[in-house]
């Protein structure tokens, strides 16, 4: 029971090279590689402004290392601590980039094992990046992005670089770069700086 178990959890590398669509291309487009090691994040982690932040990154650095690693059932014991100590669920398996910021330490996050945050993703609390019933692709979130409170993301989608998801918007299409997009389902608001005035 407990190998099979291992095996199933321990989704091979190839998964997500191999992966159907918007995984293939953002590893193509080389999003989600430049993840942090879990040293630089320790490193990081003073400079970190709350510091449970810092420490959810780390151990998920760590967790995410070990996984890339082959080690089994320590990256699970590890996530499992950010679920219980946090209430963030960070998968060993996400792949999240340089420089990413979870606000509030992450609290009621929840992020897809195969979804992939870019650098620099500001994520507020309660945001949800996940799948939807029957489709195998889960979002792509390119660098910069904000992701305002309780913002869902949702299926097969992409939310373009230094894009803005509004508080409690639903995200389900793809999100062009730079454009700010709020409601149920989310609609472009705007594209670019606010303009003054
Ligand atoms: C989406 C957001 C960035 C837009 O801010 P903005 O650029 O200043 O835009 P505005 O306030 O001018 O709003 C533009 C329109 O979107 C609407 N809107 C703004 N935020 C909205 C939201 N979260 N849900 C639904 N509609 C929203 C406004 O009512 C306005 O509609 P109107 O043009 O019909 O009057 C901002 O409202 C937001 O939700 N920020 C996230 C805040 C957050 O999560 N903070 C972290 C706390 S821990």
């Amino acid at each position: 029971m407990l190998p099979e178990l291992l095996v199933q959890y321990h989704l091979p590398e190839q998964d997500f090279r191999a992966g159907r669509g918007l995984r293939t291309n953002a590893w193509r487009a080389g999003l989600g590689k430049s993840e942090s090691s879990p040293v630089e994040v320790l490193r990081n982690y003073p400079k970190q402004t709350g510091e449970d932040e810092g420490l959810v990154l780390a151990i998920h650095a760590l967790s995410h290392w070990l996984w890339r690693h082959r080690i089994p059932l320590l990256p699970k014991l590890l996530s499992k601590f950010n679920r219980i100590v946090f209430a963030v669920e960070l998968p060993a398996e996400t792949r999240i980039g340089k420089g990413v910021r979870l606000n509030y330490s992450g609290l009621g996050t929840v992020l897809h094992a195969r979804a992939v945050i870019g650098d620099r993703v500001e994520i507020s609390p309660g945001v949800v990046v996940g799948g939807r019933s029957d489709i195998y692709d889960v979002p792509v979130i390119e660098d910069d992005v904000t992701l305002g409170v309780g913002a869902k993301v949702l299926g097969p989608v992409r939310v373009g670089r230094g894009a803005v998801v509004g508080a409690n918007a639903v995200v389900l299409h793809d999100v062009p770069a730079d454009a700010v997009v709020v409601g149920v389902p989310a609609r472009v608001v705007r594209i670019g700086p606010k303009k003054e005035g």
